[in-house]
């Protein structure tokens, strides 16, 4: 099985043409999948798609959506717990865990973040938040919090304690994230991870390119 590549693509770009033209110079490949926010999936043609969020039912619930939206769009794939969900938006665990079990009856291919803050411990943060995963989740995605978006992406040989924490808790895909490009992602896969969640460097398409 080729190596997972999952663009999260965050609320970026800003605008409807950029979106266009950045869905327009990737390719599609089995092993890809592109979040891109939601009001752009429409230009997603046959490349595969995930929601980087959802809500765990339809209803009186002003700006959200549903997994029976995403299941209605073939939208197989939604990321669940990103570090800027819990961050920004509070998202707690027992909130993630609703969103996990109405997504999983969807039969939505979930990749459940999850990853330590500067100072914390990685074994308690993994069993609170690995407290969300059931059986069935597609992956899960161990993203530092403090190498997201800085530049400073976790050293492999770190990554891999995660990984057989991971491991030993829950069976399914393990994918790492935080400051990937297209120089480092290598050294996640040949320490054992499944693939790779990348953000910033997903947004630009040479970058991309090199990993794809
Ligand atoms: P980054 O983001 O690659 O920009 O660090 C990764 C993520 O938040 O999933």
């Amino acid at each position: 099985m080729k190596p997972l590549i999952i663009a999260n693509w965050k609320s970026n770009p800003d605008s409807f043409s950029k979106a266009k033209e950045l869905f327009s110079q990737i390719p599609k490949k089995e092993n890809v999948i592109i979040c891109p926010p939601n009001i752009y999936f429409s230009l997603g043609g046959n490349v595969n798609l995930g929601s980087q969020n959802c809500f765990f039912q339809s209803g009186a619930f002003t700006g959200e959506i549903s997994p029976e939206m995403l299941k209605s769009l073939k939208i197989n794939y939604v990321i669940l717990g990103h570090s800027e969900r819990r961050n920004y938006f509070e998202e707690t665990n027992e909130l993630i865990s609703k969103k996990v079990k109405a997504c999983l009856k969807e039969n939505l291919k979930i990749i459940l973040c999850v990853g330590e803050k500067k100072g914390e411990s990685l074994s308690s943060v993994l069993k609170k938040q690995l407290s969300s995963f059931q059986k069935g989740v597609f992956a899960v995605a161990y993203e530092p919090v403090w190498a997201i978006g800085t530049g400073q992406a976790c050293k492999s040989e770190e990554a891999e304690k995660a990984l057989k924490l991971i491991k030993k808790k829950v069976n399914c895909k393990v994918l790492y994230g935080g400051s990937v490009n297209g120089s480092n992602f290598k050294d996640y896969l040949k320490v054992g991870f499944d693939g790779v969640l990348v953000g910033g460097a997903s947004l630009k398409i040479k970058e991309f390119k090199k990993m794809l």
